[in-house]
């Protein structure tokens, strides 16, 4: 059994989260999406043996690094995949960028479903691409796809579509079924998905992540897979993702924009990093899942007992709530100053996920129960002044 409870002492290490300069004092940071809990220590042993090497300079990814990859897959995601496909990536918004440039020249049009991580409307656009929106419905704070708005906007531009998939956001952990239709569609058109699966290892117990490239497969459509260990087992700044990518041709364009962006080497730690989740931290990775759906479960039912002005729902995956503020007196636009002004909690303001998400707060619930109850705690207190409602 870990202890999740205690956490980690996090001030002082430059860490994003808690160190920021805009922060401030005493402000419970629940922004940025890493956890607030100490790695599970077969990672933590593997990095230490590896910093004892002695040695760092070039190396290649190892056969174990390979196998672990595909072994995670297979039985945690029933997704089989061969080594050939596996591009190992910094991190997975490289990763996108990346894909975004193998499968579409400047001026294609890629579809994002919003709100949704505010870095894919950059790396839309920042690649010279046009993004196409296409909001996702809500429905009573569950969210689902728009299949018959996305079809509509598709045209002979269009070239991909960015998925989040569990969605981030909204928490949704898309369904076969949805997955199915939406892999349809794009096969027919030709539009390559692009899937960030960052997401897919933290999931609720009532829920299971679909991996979308078998369907794709089906339908004899394309599609890109980006996953890594980052999220579930908070190790962001070790920088390990991977790119799946079954297409050869598609796979041989994205390497050799790696090889062009001098981005193919790797990294011995984040190998090791890698190796350490991948293969020896399950247990800790089940507990942990546990123990965020125990903090969700406390903050939303709070919140849905006790401040009727804002709206939420259970995610089915992540360790993000997303709040709605809409009904409350406080526009839009100072949300999260407010929160962080009265109630000293840090969120990500809804519009960071584009204007979809205006109106809209998200809580990160990795951290020890304490946080979490200090938190509603205090949203309790100032939504319970009249004046708020
Ligand atoms: C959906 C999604 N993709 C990508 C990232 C960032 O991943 P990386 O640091 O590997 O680029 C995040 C981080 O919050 C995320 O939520």
């Amino acid at each position: 059994m870990y202890s999740f409870d205690k956490g980690i002492e996090r001030r002082n290490t430059n860490c994003e989260k808690w160190d920021a300069p805009f922060v401030g004092e005493n402000v419970l940071p629940m922004w940025v999406a890493d956890m607030d809990f100490e790695i599970a220590p077969a990672i933590t042993r593997r990095l230490v043996k590896a910093a004892g090497k002695g040695a760092f300079g070039y190396q290649f990814l190892s056969d174990q690094y390979y196998e672990a990859v595909q072994s995670f897959m297979s039985k945690k995601h029933d997704y089989p995949v061969e080594r050939d496909w596996i591009c190992y990536v910094e991190n997975v918004v490289q990763g996108l960028f990346l894909a975004l440039e193998a499968v579409s020249e400047k001026g294609d049009e890629v579809i994002i479903q919003t709100p949704v991580y505010g870095p894919f409307f950059r790396v839309a656009k920042e690649s010279g691409r046009k993004i196409v929106e296409s909001r996702l419905r809500n429905e009573d704070g569950y969210y689902t796809m728009d299949f018959e708005g996305l079809e509509a906007c598709i045209t002979d531009r269009t070239k991909a579509l960015l998925l989040c998939n569990p969605h981030n956001p909204s928490g949704r952990v898309w369904t076969k079924e949805e997955l199915t239709r939406l892999a349809g569609i794009c096969a027919e058109h030709h539009i390559c998905i692009i899937s960030d699966d960052i997401h897919s290892d933290i999931i609720g117990r009532e829920s299971r992540h679909t991996v979308i490239a078998p369907i794709c497969r089906e339908f004899g459509g394309s599609c890109i897979v980006c996953t890594s260990p980052s999220k579930p087992f908070n190790i962001a700044s070790v920088h390990v993702a991977n790119c799946l990518i079954e297409d050869e041709v598609i796979r041989k364009e994205f390497q050799r924009l790696q090889g062009i962006y001098h981005m193919k080497d790797c990294n011995a730690f984040a190998e090791e990093a890698l190796i350490g989740a991948y293969e020896e931290s399950d247990e800790w990775l089940k507990e942990v899942n546990e123990y965020i759906e125990g903090n969700i479960d406390v903050f939303v039912d709070y919140i849905q007992k006790n401040i009727p002005a804002l709206k939420v729902r259970k995610p089915e995956g992540t360790y993000l709530v997303w709040v709605d503020f809409s009904q409350t007196n406080i526009p839009a636009e100072d949300i999260k100053e407010e929160l962080k002004e009265k109630c000293r909690i840090l969120v990500n303001e809804g519009t960071f996920f584009g204007e979809a998400g205006k109106g809209f707060a998200r809580f990160n619930l990795a951290c020890p129960r304490s946080y979490v109850e200090q938190a509603f705690e205090r949203l309790g207190e100032y939504f319970a002044r009249a004046e708020h409602f």
